[in-house]
Parts: C-alpha cells; structure tokens; sequence
C-alpha cells in the first residue's frame, strides 16, 4: 500500500522555522523542544484536542494522539521510518500524512509543526474539518 497525500504544509528540518504559507491554521505553544526526545511521543492538550509530537530522523510530526481502533494514545507507540505503530495491535501510521499503512485503513489527523525559538508549536485548522478525521481522505492505496 501507498499512501499518497497532497500536503498543505511540510514540515522541515528541526531549527528552522517551518513553512506555513498557510493562512488555514492557527499555531499555538505545545510543548519545549527540551521536551521531545528523538522517536519518543510527547502528548499534548490543544485546546480540545490531544496530540502527539514526535521527532525522528531531524524533522518534527504531529498527530491525534488516539488510534482510532480502540483509543491508545499514540504517543506510546513505536517509531520507525516516520510512522508509528500502536502498541497493543500493531496498527502503523504515516507521520507525514497520518494514513493507516500496512492495509490499515483508518486515518487520524495531522498538523503542521514549527519551531519558535525554543517552543514547539502545532498549527491547528481555523475550521474544524478535519477534527478527529478518521477517514482515508487523501490516502490512496494499492
Ligand atoms: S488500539 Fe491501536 S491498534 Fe488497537
């Protein structure tokens, strides 16, 4: 399975402030870059939401922390090769686009990362479409 997503953002390499050319989300505080460890999540409240931040390999991801199988935060989950895999059934995740891999159909939300000085900040979406998403919008498969 692919999955192939068009991006709205990217997020870049850690020290450099990340993109947004992006008028569609709203950046809040989230957590210290001191927080983050490399391939370790790091849980946060944005407003209603729960989100995991990861770094692995140089560059920072955010995601809805719940998988949405059965509600484990993602956070815990193990990261390799820019995704993460829940920890009690193995679902996988993209980092980059927060599609289900390995015939895992599900989705979760992804947001955009920047770095300010020493905070790390997640960009929101100024609506709430695709809060909770848990549809394949944008993930394509073979
Ligand atoms: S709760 Fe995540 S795979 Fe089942």
């Amino acid at each position: 399975m692919v999955c192939v997503e068009s991006m709205p953002f990217e997020v870049k390499r850690s020290g450099i402030t990340v993109n947004m050319s992006d008028e569609a989300h709203i950046f809040h505080p989230a957590c210290k870059l001191s927080e983050i460890e490399d391939d370790r999540g790091v849980p946060v409240e944005v407003g209603d939401r729960v989100i995991a931040i990861f770094r692995t390999e140089g560059d920072y991801y955010a995601i809805d922390d719940t998988c949405p199988h059965k509600g484990v935060p993602l956070c815990d989950g193990l990261v390799d090769q820019k995704s993460v895999t829940c920890t009690w059934h193995g679902w996988r995740f993209s980092l980059e686009t927060g599609c289900g891999l390995d015939g895992n159909r599900s989705k979760v939300g992804r947001y955009p990362v920047r770095i300010s000085g020493e905070n790390v900040e997640v960009g929101i979406p100024r609506s709430n479409s695709t809060h909770g998403e848990q549809v394949r919008a944008g993930c394509n498969s073979e």
